[in-house]
């Protein structure tokens, strides 16, 4: 290993959203906190040499991404993901949850009827209602070891509720699903049947497990790559949310300028200069850092599948295809949704996300962020086993 992500470096006193707003967030300050989805590791050395080159410069005035920006892009996506891209067609946006709000106002009308997947990754929701449109929910199916997708009922909810918009999680937070391409052209030919448009949050894509395959969306055929958006960012991947830089995929011209026209209309127009420098620098040297980071997180989730395994039968791992949060089902303990959030707060002194954020197929669950040294993830399942070990 070139990279040592057993190193722990401290995150307290440093803004992190993680580590210091406890009290603000209605929690005891003494928990060891592993969820909101960033890491507890330094993002790599290009990129932090970047950034240190640009500070250095000492000039931070208004800037736009130059051609080896665009360049960086369609680097990655052809390297990593097989997606032969113009890379013009990337709009440039603040953060991915920006994107979609903007989507969403730019593609439906106040009242439209958008689609989620639930258990889903909670902004969703939060995006459709706080622009007042009507969210219709397609539940996951759980089969007591995987989540698969209800095709019946997504295409029922569609017609029923005259849907306009769709927004796709892939892969899938929190359930860690890594759909595949044939899930992909089910869900893309009824959105195609039915006139629903489909935004695709791609977050997530970097971090895929042995075994799957994340296909980008618009791959699927030119008439799909003309119906969506596919929202990624380098933030995830290689640990830079706070640096408000996504980068959004519209094939159809019509659709990315009234876009960029929504975006408009909201005062934003250039991107953060830091943002960009560490898009680049990620995108253009970051493969390998990534591939080491994947096996880490690898590690990790043996871990912890191991540990719940010989030490907590009951409590179950979802078994995680992607991403670096572990969704896990604690019903095998018969606790109600807050005697379980009272075991993770007060028992195991953990800050973990309560499942029912994500849906009300979350009661009973709980979702983890693995991203973390290991020792700090050997820490918290001490902790937990001590606190299921006490109540069964
Ligand atoms: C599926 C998904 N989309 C978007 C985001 C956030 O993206 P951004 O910080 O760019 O708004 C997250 C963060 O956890 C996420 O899980």
């Amino acid at each position: 290993m070139t990279y040592d992500f057993d190193q722990i470096i401290p995150r307290k006193h440093t803004n992190s959203l993680k580590y210091d707003f406890a009290k603000e967030r209605g929690k005891p300050d003494d928990l060891l906190p592993m969820w909101v989805a960033d890491m507890d590791f330094q993002a790599p050395p290009a990129v932090r040499e970047a950034l240190a080159e640009k500070a250095a410069h000492g000039i931070f005035g208004y800037s736009d991404p130059d051609e080896a920006y665009f360049e960086a892009l369609a680097h990655w996506f052809g390297i990593r993901h097989n997606w032969i891209i113009d890379p013009h067609t990337a709009v440039l946006a603040p953060g991915v949850v920006f994107a979609i709000c903007t989507l969403i106002r730019c593609l439906t009308r106040q009242g439209d009827a958008v689609l989620i997947q639930e258990p889903v990754y909670y902004c969703f929701k939060a995006a459709i209602r706080d622009n007042e449109r009507k969210v219709v929910i397609n539940e996951l199916l759980f089969d007591g070891r995987q989540y698969r997708i209800d095709f019946e009922d997504f295409e029922r909810k569609i017609i029923g509720n005259k849907v306009k918009l769709f927004i796709l999680c892939s892969p899938h937070n929190p359930v860690g699903r890594v759909w595949t391409r044939d899930e992909l052209e089910r869900l893309a030919e009824i959105c195609l049947r039915h006139g629903v448009f489909v935004v695709a949050d791609e977050i997530h894509e970097d971090f895929v497990y042995p075994g799957n395959h994340h296909t980008v969306f618009a791959t699927l055929s030119d008439e799909v790559a003309d119906n969506c958006a596919v929202c990624t960012a380098p933030s995830k991947t290689f640990n830079l949310a706070a640096l408000h830089n996504a980068n959004i995929f519209i094939a159809n011209a019509q659709t990315r300028h009234a876009f960029q026209r929504e975006l408009e209309a909201e005062g934003f127009s250039q991107s953060n200069i830091m943002g960009l420098v560490a898009c680049q620098a990620a995108y253009q040297y970051g493969a390998e850092w990534l591939d080491e980071l994947l096996d880490y997180l690898e590690g990790n989730i043996a871990l912890m599948r191991e540990t719940l395994r010989t030490r907590m039968p009951k409590v179950q791992l979802v078994e995680p295809e992607g991403t670096y949060l572990p969704w896990v089902n604690f019903s095998g303990l018969g606790l109600s949704v807050p005697e379980l959030d009272c075991l993770i707060v007060e028992r195991a002194k953990l800050w973990l996300d309560g499942g029912t954020i994500f849906g009300a197929g979350g009661a009973g669950f709980q979702r983890f962020n693995i991203a973390t040294p290991r020792a700090i993830l050997r820490q918290a399942l001490s902790q937990l086993e001590s606190a299921v070990n006490q109540i069964s």
